[in-house]
């Protein structure tokens, strides 16, 4: 196994804080019911398998710049920021609206942040806290000011919906944080970051970039669509999650006691479950929300974030523990308190 990594707290530097944030889901959902009316499963199945029961599909006009612009809009808002003082959009994406240009330049466009520099940052479903670390090093630094941090898959677009070991199992969500620098005591406490780049093949869309350009004989093969070995991913799932969100932790200086919520990246009940078994928290401070979203791939911590918050269930100085996992391998762990 490789080591996780390696960004620890600011030793140096300002402290960075969530000042606002916001998530958007597409309205139409579907249910495990309609999945058995697609392909060869059941409700049962899906339910106890994955602890999922329903899901929200974007319209065929919405692309997932739709769905971030929407979540920056509202994280914007949130914060009673202007899109004008937003200086950099860091946007974590697997389903970019094309091969180029970003898909944070389009959201640019859409909310007017005309005063930023955009990029995307593609890390699967560990999207959102590889792009947290990004921007919190920038506004450290005192290089920007106001970044906006935005997770946005529409990964209904990459889903063989004649496949059902993967397309029961994804949804689609944005999500959005605006950074600032405010003084707070802590903010982001800790990160850590990890990849292993040699079981790549375990999880991937193989098609449509240089490696297998599209053709009609890769449509053929369905190299346009997501390729996943569940049971191989799943092991690793729990083992480098469990010991990223260790990391985190120690890398904060806190306990699990110390942890007012515990946000994995929403895949599988199960391995949530095994996450929580293993760094020894009770259910009440581990958040589940896949039952009605699936797996949004990035966009889930950001989405499970907003929830909380919109719940009125974060309280000022709340330590909140996040963790990833995704395609790569990548996955990473954030400590951060709420200082909203
Ligand atoms: N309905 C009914 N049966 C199914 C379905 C379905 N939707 N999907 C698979 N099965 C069958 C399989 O064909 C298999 O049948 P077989 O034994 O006759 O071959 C059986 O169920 C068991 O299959 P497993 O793959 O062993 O099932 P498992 O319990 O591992 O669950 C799952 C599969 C849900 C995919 C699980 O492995 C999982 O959640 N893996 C991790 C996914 C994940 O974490 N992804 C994170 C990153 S995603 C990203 O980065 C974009």
């Amino acid at each position: 196994m490789k080591d996780t990594k390696r960004i620890h707290p600011a030793v140096v530097g300002r402290t960075v804080s969530i000042v606002g944030i916001g998530s958007y889901v597409p309205d139409r959902i579907l249910t495990n019911a309609d999945l058995e009316k697609m392909v060869d499963t059941t409700d049962e199945w899906i339910t106890t398998r994955t602890g999922i029961k329903e899901r929200h599909i974007a319209a065929p006009d919405q692309a997932s710049s739709d769905l971030g612009a929407e979540a920056a809009r509202r994280a914007l808002a949130d914060a009673g920021i202007s899109p004008e003082d937003v200086d950099m959009i860091v946007l974590g994406t697997i389903t970019p609206d094309m091969g180029f240009p970003n898909t944070a330049c389009f959201v640019q466009a859409k909310i007017g942040a005309r005063n930023a520099f955009c990029f995307d940052i593609e890390a699967a479903c560990s999207g959102f806290l590889y792009a947290l670390e990004i921007g919190r090093q920038f506004v450290s630094t005192g290089t920007m000011e106001t970044v906006l941090v935005i997770a946005a898959e529409k990964i209904t677009s990459i889903l063989d919906w004649k496949d059902r070991n993967t397309c029961v199992l994804f949804g689609d969500a944005a999500g959005a944080v605006v950074l600032r620098a405010r003084g707070a005591a802590h903010g982001v406490m800790s990160s850590v970051l990890g990849s292993d780049g040699t079981l790549a093949e375990l999880l991937m869309l193989p098609g449509g970039g240089s490696r297998y350009p599209a053709t009609e004989e890769t449509v053929r093969q369905r190299l346009h669509y997501m390729k996943m070995a569940g049971r191989e991913v799943f092991k690793h799932a729990v083992t480098n999650m469990s010991r990223a969100a260790t990391d985190a932790l120690r890398s904060s200086g806190l306990g699990t006691d110390d942890i007012r919520w515990i946000i994995p990246h929403q895949a599988n009940l199960r391995i949530i479950e095994a996450i929580g078994e293993r760094l020894g928290v009770g259910k009440d401070k581990v958040v589940v929300n896949l039952d009605r979203y699936g797996n949004s791939s990035a966009a889930t911590i950001p989405l499970a974030l907003d929830e909380l918050y919109r719940q009125g269930k974060l309280q000022k100085h709340d330590k909140i523990l996040m963790v990833a996992f995704g395609g790569g391998f990548t996955w990473g762990a954030s400590v951060v308190e709420w200082d909203k």
